[in-house]
């Protein structure tokens, strides 16, 4: 007996789980093989983040990683997906201007990308109108914002004062006005995460956000234990299942079932 194939995961289709409270599972990948096994596993996103700096390239940051790169490891991992949504990063100034942003992000649509990750609000905001007027996907990026690292002063946690976190809660209104479809909210206060997610029409996809995001994505490097240092929200999910197929299974698992990220960030190892 033969099965029908999964259909494709859409965004009608993310906004759909939202309004059904069912978790979304997202996992970065950059290359076939890596993203076939992510794709067989059940991920719905896969995020060809400009983490590649770090974890491909072993930069110290994601500010070198150039649209070349993103184009080429977009077009490797688009090669191993069946049934997950695409994302693809936007890399450091690729986007600061309209015309820049409606080049790049067609590259890398045209890569197989189904939409293009943009950090940031201000002048994003337009960015990601102009982009989104012109039927190009958006998904918006809050909090950490590893493009901003040197800005920042450091990869730390965000929006923990009151004026910054009501600053984050209206840029994420403003991004979903805009027409941004998905939102990354990295390394906020997990109430500010709830308060964020019950705010705004779109799909939020946390990373260092606690439980609360309609969905969760890791650096698929650090949730196998390969990167010489783990993020203080991320678990070794290798550790615990043998095989990388087995892992990514097991994440898949916890995040649905609401194991992952746990409620308290102390009981991750
Ligand atoms: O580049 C990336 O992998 C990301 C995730 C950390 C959300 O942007």
């Amino acid at each position: 007996m033969t099965t029908a194939p999964e259909k494709p995961v859409t965004l009608p289709g993310l906004l759909a789980m939202k309004q059904r409270q069912d978790k979304i599972v997202c996992l970065t990948a950059y290359d076939a093989t890596l993203a076939r096994l992510v794709d067989e596993a059940g991920v719905d996103v896969v995020l060809v983040g400009d983490s590649l700096g770090m974890v491909i390239q072993g930069q110290p940051t994601t500010l070198a990683v150039s649209m070349d790169d993103m184009a080429y490891h977009t077009a490797c991992t688009a090669r191993g997906v069946r049934r997950a949504f695409i994302l693809a990063d936007l890399p450091f100034m690729s986007c600061a201007t309209p015309t820049d942003a409606a080049h790049n992000a067609a590259r890398l649509i045209r890569a197989g990308a189904h939409a293009v990750k943009i950090e940031g609000a201000g002048p994003y905001v337009s960015i990601i109108r102009f982009l989104t007027e012109r039927n190009v996907a958006v998904c918006a990026h809050l909090g950490l914002l590893p493009q901003s690292v040197y800005k920042l002063g450091g990869y730390k946690m965000q929006a923990r004062e009151p004026d910054s976190a009501r600053q984050l809660l209206t840029d994420a209104g403003a991004l979903a006005d805009a027409g941004a479809s998905l939102l990354v909210l990295e390394c906020v206060p997990p109430d500010l995460a709830l308060k964020v997610t019950e705010n705004i029409p779109i799909p939020t996809i946390g990373i260092g956000a606690g439980p609360h995001c309609d969905g969760q994505v890791l650096v698929l490097y650090d949730m196998l234990g390969l990167s010489p240092k783990r993020p203080w929200f991320c678990k070794d999910f290798l550790a615990e299942s043998g095989t990388p197929g087995a892992a990514v299974r097991h994440y898949v698992a916890e995040v649905r079932g609401r194991r992952f990220p746990p409620t308290s960030p102390v009981s991750i190892g």
